[in-house]
């Protein structure tokens, strides 16, 4: 099995950025401890700061990977182009956040790409990417 994370804008920052929000660890050191509990398969990881870039990768992945975690920070709330490379391609996406976005601003509510996604995962921390993974595995078993 094949899983490609994708982490938006600012997501390079964890460990440093709003650690009240967000956690004091890196996302290095978690994907390091996740990829050990789930020798079997293979997870691979892109960040990016740039929409195109991040739409680039989904095009890349979206024919071969058997799942997409997508964490797309800030785009979430504002990028009808992500919505759209979701549903453009087979493989399945689910939506994650490492905050409870609905106990946060107003404007962190809404979500463009939820509709696009099988599933939506939030306020879990950095677990939220573990919960995806068990639900594409579990996809996978349905496959
Ligand atoms: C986030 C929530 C977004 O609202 C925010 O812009 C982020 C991170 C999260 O993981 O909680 O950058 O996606």
């Amino acid at each position: 099995m094949n899983v490609q994370i994708i982490n938006g804008p600012n997501l390079d920052l964890l460990g440093v950025r709003e650690p009240g929000i967000y956690g004091d660890t890196g996302f290095e050191p978690f994907l390091k401890s996740l990829r050990k509990d789930y020798e079997n398969i293979e997870i691979n990881y892109f960040q990016s700061n740039v929409e195109g870039f991040m739409i680039d990768k989904i095009h890349d992945v979206g024919f071969i990977a058997d799942g997409i975690i997508l964490n797309a920070g800030a785009y979430t709330h504002t990028s009808i182009a992500l919505h759209d490379a979701i549903r453009a391609v087979k493989t399945p996406v689910i939506e994650v956040h490492i905050s409870n976005v609905f106990a946060r601003e107003d404007f962190r509510h809404h979500s463009m790409i939820s509709s696009a996604c099988v599933g939506v995962i939030c306020g879990f921390g950095l677990d939220g990417y573990r919960l995806a993974l068990e639900g594409l595995l579990k996809l996978a078993q349905k496959k």
